[in-house]
Order: structure tokens, then sequence, then C-alpha cells
């Protein structure tokens, strides 16, 4: 008799997003003429940047002739994107980190979901409480935690991001193997400082823990004082990976480009307290289950680096930051506290009320879907997330029907 992997049955019975989507499509049943707004799920809504279009045409008709076609590529990316990502991203800003330092791969998701199999299955793991479901599930999943008691899994340890610490958890007093963090955050939008980020380092080399730092919104930042990526720390390439993303700021949502980058004297240790580098078993697993991102969308992902794509992205950015900067007025000034917006896409407001409620409120008398905070952990109640990517016109509405709904309740 085949049986279930029993894990599976400890989560919840679907992940955030697509539970969202099944209310929204359950509504719009409903109320076929409702015209909803999304603002729940991060995803761009901006065409992608005409240098990205032209380097994508050319890659295609480079697949169209046998001269210039290619077959499978290299599972760790094309040399010519590792080496423009090493060059554009790090060396620019003076981060040592090389171009065979680079895997490319087709999304941040994927990667922060998949490099948990590298570790122990015993491993003690941190997740910052809210946190992006994928941390928490791929875990579920591989059977590091116990059953979910109170909207938190016994076995994991959760590090509060709360008001009272800006939303930027310090490492705890016990001992863990590997921690997540995520800056730019997602959901609540904070940032963390140099000086936050070499606690965390400190931390990490006083364990042997491994911190996996996902920075897929690092593109948002703005403020000059703030680190990009943890390898500006001190001591980080021996403990930490880090997760990159073309998704948000050059468009790619639907297009699939990411990459992680792990230092060569990045390890982990066996049973013995040998070290083995992370790298080498990252390429393990990817040459085994992975068969690359493809050409053209590697060409179109290059691209971004040109003079003109790095203008292109930067408008980009530039345009869902000013959307931010809209809802993040609107909603303070509707009386709701709210973090983030600044350096991150993702607004995080406190309702002070059932976030599902809220959500559902949100739905149905301003027929604009958010993402409600509880989704993303028990600290998240009393919160929603509002994302800004949409187009101007459609936050603008957003805003005012949110306003018109607000007001009637009061
Ligand atoms: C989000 O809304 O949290 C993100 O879009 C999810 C993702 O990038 O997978």
């Amino acid at each position: 008799m085949i049986h279930v992997n029993e894990n599976y049955l400890k989560l919840q019975s679907s992940y955030l997003f697509s539970h969202i989507n099944q209310k929204v499509a359950a509504y719009k049943q409903k109320k076929p003429d409702a015209g909803i707004i999304k603002l729940g799920i991060g995803d761009v809504t901006r065409a992608l940047p005409p240098v990205c279009i032209e380097a994508f045409h050319n890659a295609v008709d480079e697949m169209g002739k046998d001269e210039t076609f290619r077959g499978y590529g290299p599972e760790q990316g094309y040399d010519f994107l590792r080496e423009a990502i090493a060059a554009n991203d790090f060396a620019s800003r003076g981060i040592t980190i090389s171009a065979d330092e680079v895997y490319v791969s087709d999304g941040a998701k994927c990667d922060t979901g998949n490099i948990q199999e590298l570790f122990d299955t015993g491993a003690k793991i941190a997740v910052p409480d809210p946190v992006y479901p994928v941390y928490v599930d791929t875990n579920v999943m591989a059977g590091r935690t116990g059953n979910l008691k109170d909207g938190r899994y016994e076995g994991l340890v959760y590090l509060e991001s709360t008001e009272e610490n800006g939303f930027v958890p310090m490492p705890p007093e016990e001992a863990v193997d590997l921690i997540y963090l995520c800056f730019p955050n997602n959901p609540t939008g904070a940032t963390a400082t140099k000086a936050e980020l070499e606690r965390w380092v400190e931390y990490a080399h006083r364990n042997k823990a491994l911190i996996l730092f996902d920075a897929a919104y690092e593109t948002f930042i703005r403020d000059q004082s703030l680190p990009r990526s943890i390898f500006e720390i001190e001591g980080a390439r021996e403990v930490a990976v880090e997760f990159r993303s073309f998704s948000k700021h050059a468009g790619f949502t639907g297009t699939r480009c990411a990459y992680t980058v792990i230092p060569e004297s990045c390890v982990v240790y066996d049973g013995k307290g040998k070290a083995h580098p992370v790298g080498k078993l990252w390429v393990r697993r990817q040459t085994t289950k992975f068969n690359g991102v493809s050409y053209p969308v590697q060409r179109a992902a290059e691209a971004v680096y040109s003079k003109a794509g790095k203008a292109q992205v930067r408008k980009l950015s530039d345009f869902y930051l000013e959307n931010a900067a809209v809802i993040r007025e609107a909603m303070t000034g509707l009386g709701y506290t709210c973090a983030g917006g600044e350096n991150a896409p993702y607004i995080w407001v406190k309702t002070g009320e059932d976030s599902w409620k809220f959500f559902d409120f949100l739905l149905e008398k301003a027929n604009v879907v958010c993402t409600p905070g509880s989704g993303f952990g028990a600290c998240g109640e009393g919160y929603i997330r509002l994302s800004a990517f949409n187009s101007r016109e459609n936050v603008n509405e957003a805003m005012a029907r949110i306003g018109d709904a607000a007001g009637s309740r009061r």
C-alpha cells in the first residue's frame, strides 16, 4: 500500500496565495460585476523593459537557426549572465562575489524552498514571524516540525517581528542551526541596518549556523545607508547564502529568472564535524533535479545590466515605490499605523482586527484584495499587507474605495 508523506497532512489545506485566489474566485462568482483590484500577491503589472524584450527576440531568433541553436544549457546558468550579475550586483558595490558563486535559477521561491534539502532533517530552524510562508511550509514537508498548534508549528523557533522591535528580530538566546532572514522584508516591508545584520552574522559564526538571506526586494532600497546584500557584512561569506530575483524590479514574475549566491567558503558540517561546501551540495542537487533556465530568458535577464536596462528597471522600481507612498499616505490618513512602503513594495497595515475578517471587509465593501497578516504567522494577526504592484489608476481607485468603506463603518 502506498502511504502518504504524513508531513503534508500537517500543512494548512492550501498555500496562502492559492487560498486567497479561491476566496476571490468565489466572490467573483457571486458578484461578477465587481471590479476587483488586487493588492494581494506581489505580482507585477507593468510590461518587461524594452531592452529585455529586444534581447528575448534576438535569442529566440538564434534558437530558430541550426548554427546558433542551443540545447541543454549549464544548470548553473550561462557564464554571460553569471558574470554580469557578479560584476553589476556585487563587484560594482565593492562586494567580493565571483561568477562561479552565482547559481541562476527559475525563481527565488523555488530556491528558498529547495535549499532545505541540503540540511539534516534534525536541523533546528529559526523563522521570523510573520514570514514568507514558503520557508515554513517546505520545512514542514521535509518533516522538520511537529504539528500546527495555535498558528505555529511545534519544533520551530519563531523570531517575533513586532512593532516594538521595528519588525527586525534579533538572534535568540538558544542555538539554532538554520536561520531564514528576509530584508527588505516580505511581508512587513521592514529593512535591517548593517549593525542588525552584523549581530546575525556574529551569531551564525558563534553557533556554526547558516543564514538563508532572501534579498528578493533589495532593488527597492533607496536609503544609501542600508545594506542591500548580507555580503556587505564582514564574515558573511562563511555563514550565509543569498537569494535574489529578477521578478519584482524587472517584471519577470511570469518570465522566471532568479539567482542564488553561495560563496565558496560557506560550509555545513557532517556528524564528525567535517566541513562541506554548500555550493558543491547545491550543484549536486541542481544537476540532478533541474535543467537550467532557458537561453532566451537568460539573455533577457542579462539585458537588465546594460546601460539602458539599468535606467529602465530603475524606472519600474521607482514607479512601484511611488505607488507604495500613495498607499502608505492614504492608509495613514485613514488613521491606520503603517510600516514598510519606503524601501519596500509592501505596506504592513495595523488594523487591530481579525486579519481574515478585515480581508473579507475589504473584498466585499471595497472590492479590494489584500493579504491577511495572520496568513504570514501568528504575529501577523491584526495586520494586513497591501502590495504596491498595480497601476497608479488602480492604486488611487483602491485607496478611494477603502476610504469610503472605512468611512461608512465609523
Ligand atoms: C508575495 O506576494 O508574497 C510574493 O509575490 C510571493 C512570491 O514572490 O512568491
